[in-house]
C-alpha cells in the first residue's frame, strides 16, 4: 500500500486527541487500555481525569483500588482498571519489559501501540480496524506511527464495518476491493442473538461495583455476580458477608 494519500489525508482530517500529543508510554498506556471498549471522542473526558490524578506509575501504583475505580466507572470493563493498576506495580517494580505482553492487560495490540506512539518502533497496530482495511484493500502499508494511527482513523471513520466510503477514501485508487464494486459487508449480527447489554451480567456487574463505591444499595440480582466479582478482585467479603471495593 503507498502510504503517502494516506498520510497527506491523515494531516487533513486528524482530531487533537491527547494521547496524540504525547510520548509518554504511561500516558499512551492509559489511552489505549481505555481506547480498547470506548469511542475515541468519550475517552477524552476520562483519560485528562485519570492522569490529572495518577500522572506517573508511580502514583498508579500507589493507589486504592476504589479510587482507581472510581475514575473508570462508566467506561465498563472495570477489570481492565485493576489490571492496568497490577501493571503499574509491575513497572514500578520492575521497570518496563521487553516484551510488554508480559504485563497484566497488554496483548499484542496494545503492546504495539505503546511501541509505535511511544518509542517510535516501526511495528503495525494490528487491531480489528487493521486488518479489515488491508483485508479490503489487497495489502498492508509500511507500519510507522502516523500510519498506525491514520489506519485507525480510515478505520473508524471511513473504511467502517458497515458503511465503507469508498468515494471519500485516500486508498480509493489502489484498493481491490473498491475497484470490484466495493468491498462485501458482513452480514449483521441477527437481533436477540445476544441477550441486550443492560440485561447482561457485565452490566450487573458494573452497577454493583458503582454501588459499593458510592455505599448505594447494591441491585436486585447482584448475589447473581458477587463469587465472579470477588474472584477478580473487584470486591472482598467480611465475615458476616459484606462486600466492599478492596482498599489495595
Ligand atoms: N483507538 C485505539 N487507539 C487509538 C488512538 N491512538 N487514536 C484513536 N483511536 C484509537
Ligand atoms: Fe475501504 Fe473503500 Fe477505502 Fe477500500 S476504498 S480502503 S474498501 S473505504
Amino acid at each position: 500500500m503507498l502510504t503517502g494519500p494516506l498520510l497527506e489525508w491523515y494531516e487533513q482530517v486528524k482530531r487533537p486527541l491527547p494521547w496524540r500529543a504525547t510520548r509518554d508510554p504511561y500516558a499512551i498506556l492509559v489511552s489505549e487500555v481505555m481506547l480498547q471498549q470506548t469511542q475515541a471522542a468519550r475517552v477524552v473526558a476520562y483519560y485528562e481525569r485519570f492522569l490529572a490524578r495518577f500522572p506517573d506509575v508511580a502514583s498508579l501504583a500507589a493507589a486504592e483500588r476504589a479510587d482507581v475505580l472510581r475514575l473508570w466507572s462508566g467506561l465498563g470493563h472495570n477489570r481492565r482498571a485493576l489490571a492496568l493498576r497490577r501493571a503499574a506495580t509491575v513497572i514500578a517494580e520492575q521497570g518496563w519489559p521487553a516484551d510488554l505482553t508480559e504485563l497484566p492487560g497488554v496483548g499484542p495490540y496494545t503492546a504495539a501501540a505503546v511501541a509505535s506512539f511511544a518509542h517510535g518502533a516501526e511495528v503495525a497496530t494490528v487491531d480489528t480496524n487493521w486488518r479489515r482495511v488491508v483485508a479490503r484493500h489487497g495489502s498492508a502499508p509500511a507500519p510507522s506511527p502516523a500510519v498506525n494511527q491514520a489506519m485507525m482513523e480510515l478505520g473508524a471513520t471511513v473504511c467502517g464495518a458497515r458503511r465503507p466510503r469508498c468515494a471519500a477514501c485516500p486508498l480509493g485508487g489502489t484498493c481491490a476491493a473498491a475497484a470490484a464494486g466495493g468491498p462485501a459487508i458482513a452480514p449483521r449480527a441477527r437481533p436477540g442473538s445476544r441477550p441486550r447489554f443492560e440485561d447482561s451480567d457485565r452490566f450487573l456487574r458494573g452497577r454493583v461495583v458503582a454501588a459499593l463505591l458510592s455505599g448505594a444499595p447494591l441491585p436486585g440480582g447482584a448475589e447473581r455476580v458477587l463469587d465472579g466479582l470477588e474472584r477478580d478482585g473487584l470486591l472482598v467479603r467480611d465475615k458476616e458477608g459484606h462486600a466492599a471495593v478492596p482498599r489495595r
